[in-house]
């Protein structure tokens, strides 16, 4: 049988995307940003999200198609993220995909953007069910067993801030620039992570739940202590600051995939493998802990290149596609959910 042909539709935070896969192969993924509309602000505003998202919708599906080199009368089916994210985009989102799937006579799925992000290394690599995820990035951080397109199981996850979002905050205390993940990476491979010794929130706790919130605060303290000292940071204090942080949640995300990992191998998967996924990915301590933690438990390591880790409709497309296969279909009742647990 012919592969699949999906369209898929991403607008739950502040990247509009429609990608057109055929099977695995991505045809095409158009991402449009909306960072230079927010930077003012500080942060994602949700009306100007959803306004933005309302208009470039239709320009995204133009251009995917036209990259993509078919019709719209070609596509089997149609993806779309249904949540959880800001409420605006997503309800932009699910109209535009109802009113192709009702104008075309397609198909129609809604798709959970988490289920999205966790079947993602199923695109790239011949990963099989089930295998323990880690989805770190500047909004979400879990753990995940995923054991079908639509069967997944929680381990834990941060009760606070994402890790993404502590190296955003590390840099704007400290005056490095926005995203803060690379350039805090950056500083602190020139620092001394031993000068500064920052907590490691819930270690003491059993289980997998995590906790950044207090690792800016505790920044914040040393940073406010060196200044009232000194009356400014130098570029050793800064890099030290940068290592002592990096370390810090470095840790605290190996023992709590070391512990993932032991729940995980209980059920004795046949071909037992770590996937991980999100911005935070991108970090190389944090990466190389967990390739060594993956060598010595006997677990296959992958993660997804980085423009699929990052919000793209590629990734819904293919979860859509998974879902289709297994017989799922929404209607023209699809819901567009701010929440959404998996
Ligand atoms: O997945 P992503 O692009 O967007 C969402 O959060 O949905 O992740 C972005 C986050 C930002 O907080 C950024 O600072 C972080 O990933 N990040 C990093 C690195 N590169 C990006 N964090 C640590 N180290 C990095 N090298
Ligand atoms: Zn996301």
């Amino acid at each position: 049988t012919a592969p699949l042909i999906t369209l898929g539709l991403e607008s739950s935070c502040d990247d509009t995307s429609a990608a057109i896969l055929r099977g695995r192969e991505i045809l095409s993924n158009v991402v449009m940003g909306q960072t230079e509309l927010h930077a003012a602000f500080g942060g994602v505003v949700p009306e100007i999200a959803a306004r933005a998202h309302a208009e470039k919708l239709d320009l995204a599906v133009a251009e995917a198609l036209s990259r993509s080199g078919l019709r719209l009368a070609a596509v089997d089916a149609i993806a779309v993220t249904a949540g959880p994210g800001l409420i605006g985009g997503v309800l932009s989102g699910v109209m535009c995909a109802k009113g192709l799937a009702a104008g075309a006579g397609k198909p129609l799925i809604g798709v959970n953007h988490l289920a999205g992000h966790a079947l993602t290394p199923r695109l790239t690599d011949d990963l099989a069910y089930p295998y323990l995820m880690l989805l770190i990035s500047g909004g979400h951080c879990q753990f995940l067993i995923v054991r079908g397109a639509d069967r997944f199981q929680r381990l834990g996850g941060t009760i606070d801030d994402a890790p993404g979002e502590a190296f955003d905050k590390t840099a704007r205390l400290l005056g490095l620039p926005q995203p803060g993940g690379p350039a805090v990476e950056d500083a602190a491979r020139r620092g001394n992570s031993t000068r500064f010794r920052f907590p490691r929130p819930l270690l003491d706790r059993p289980g997998c739940d995590m906790s950044f919130s207090g690792l800016k605060t505790a920044l914040l303290r040393e940073r406010d202590r060196i200044v009232a000292e000194k009356g400014g940071l130098t570029e050793t204090d800064r890099a030290d600051l940068c290592a002592g942080f990096q370390a810090a949640i470095r840790d605290v995300l190996t023992e709590k995939t070391r512990r993932a990992i032991a729940l995980y191998l209980e059920d004795a998967p046949a071909q037992p493998a770590f996937a991980i996924a999100g911005g935070v990915a991108a970090n190389r301590a944090i990466r190389a802990e967990s390739e060594t933690l993956c060598a010595r438990s006997g677990l296959r390591f992958t993660a997804p290149p980085l423009s699929l880790c990052t919000d793209n409709a590629a990734m819904i497309a293919y979860a859509g596609s998974e879902l289709f296969a297994a017989g799922h279909r929404s209607d023209m009742t699809l819901k567009a959910r701010p929440r959404w647990p998996l």
